[in-house]
C-alpha cells in the first residue's frame, strides 16, 4: 500500500468549550505538562511516517501554525547562553514536518474543514487527526493504525460508556465480516447508538471522501460532518474498516480532560505522586 505522507489536522474548532481559555488562546495551544496539546499531535504524526501537514485554521488562530515556525533569534540568545539543549529542541520542533496551512473561514463543521484541505492532498491517502484528542499510547495512535492499513479508508476506535456514547461518531461493526463497518452514526441519541465503539479521531481515508464530503448534508449540529461523508463511501460499495489501539484517549474538549490528561502524564513522569491523583489517573 501507497504510504501515508500527508496528514491533515483541523485547528479550526471554535473552543467554546473551553472558554474563556479560549478567548484569546486557541485551545490547540492550552498546554499539557510542558508543551501545546498540538504538539503531542504533530509528533504523532511524524511518528507514523507523515512528512506533511496540513493544518487547518480559522481567523484568530493564526498562533497555532506560528508555533512550528523557526525562531532563529530565540535560538540564536540560547546558544550564547549556552543552553544547548533548549535550542536545540526548538530547532527540532521547526523541522518536524513540513506544515501548510489553510483556512477555514466559517465554522460548518468538521467533514467542511478536512474538505478544505483538498488542494494540497492531492490523489493521494491521507491521515486525519484531530487534535481535540490526546492519546496516550506508545508507539502513537497513528502509527498503530498505519500498521494494519490495508488500503481501505480505516478508523481508530475505542469503547466508551454508553452514558458517554452520545458525544462521539460511533460505528456498527459488521458481524460477517471481522473489522469493516457496516454503517457509522454521529452524536447518536440515548438508546440510539449501534455499538458502544467510538471514532477516537484518527482516520486514514483517501481521495473519494473529498468527492463524499462535496454531497454531505449538513447532520448532527447543523454541521457538515466527516462521519456523514464516510456513510456516503459505506453506501457507495466501499470497504471501511475499523481497528482498536493500546493507549488511553483523552477528549481535550472540555476541562476535564485536560486535568486528566495532564494529571496521566505527569504521573508517568514522576512529577506528581500518582496517589494525589485519584480517579483522573485510574481513568
Ligand atoms: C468529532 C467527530 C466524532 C468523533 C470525535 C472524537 O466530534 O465528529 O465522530 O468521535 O470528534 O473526539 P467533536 O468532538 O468534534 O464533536
Amino acid at each position: 500500500v501507497h504510504p501515508i505522507r500527508k496528514a491533515v489536522i483541523p485547528a479550526a474548532g471554535l473552543g467554546t468549550r473551553l472558554l474563556p481559555w479560549t478567548k484569546t488562546v486557541p485551545k490547540e495551544l492550552l498546554p499539557i505538562l510542558d508543551r501545546p496539546a498540538i504538539h503531542y499531535v504533530v509528533e504523532e504524526a511524524v511518528e507514523a511516517g507523515v512528512e506533511e501537514v496540513i493544518l487547518v485554521s480559522a481567523p484568530g488562530k493564526d498562533a497555532v501554525a506560528a508555533y512550528f515556525d523557526p525562531a532563529p533569534e530565540l535560538e540564536r540568545t540560547l546558544r550564547r547562553r549556552g543552553r544547548t539543549a533548549e535550542a536545540d529542541e526548538l530547532r527540532r520542533l521547526s523541522t518536524l514536518c513540513e506544515i501548510h496551512v489553510v483556512r477555514q473561514h466559517e465554522p460548518l463543521g468538521l467533514g467542511h474543514a478536512v474538505a478544505r484541505a483538498r488542494r494540497l492532498v492531492g490523489e493521494e491517502p491521507f491521515a486525519v487527526l484531530l487534535p481535540d484528542v490526546l492519546v496516550d499510547a506508545q508507539p502513537g495512535a497513528l502509527a498503530q493504525l498505519v500498521r494494519q492499513w490495508q488500503g481501505d479508508p480505516l478508523l481508530a476506535v475505542h469503547p466508551v460508556d454508553p452514558e458517554e456514547v452520545g458525544r462521539y461518531g460511533v460505528i456498527r461493526p459488521d458481524p460477517d465480516h471481522d473489522g469493516r463497518i457496516l454503517d457509522l452514526v454521529e452524536k447518536p441519541a440515548p438508546g440510539c447508538a449501534p455499538s458502544h465503539l467510538a471514532l477516537t479521531g484518527r482516520y486514514l481515508l483517501d481521495a473519494d471522501v473529498f468527492d463524499a464530503l462535496a454531497e454531505t448534508e449538513p447532520g448532527a449540529g447543523g454541521e457538515i460532518q466527516l462521519t456523514d461523508a464516510i456513510r456516503l463511501l459505506l453506501a457507495a460499495g466501499r470497504t471501511v474498516r475499523w481497528a482498536t489501539f493500546d493507549g488511553v484517549p483523552y477528549d481535550l474538549g472540555h476541562v476535564a480532560g485536560f486535568l486528566a490528561a495532564n494529571a496521566a502524564l505527569a504521573a508517568r513522569r514522576g512529577l506528581v505522586a500518582p496517589v494525589l491523583l485519584g480517579a483522573a489517573v485510574a481513568r
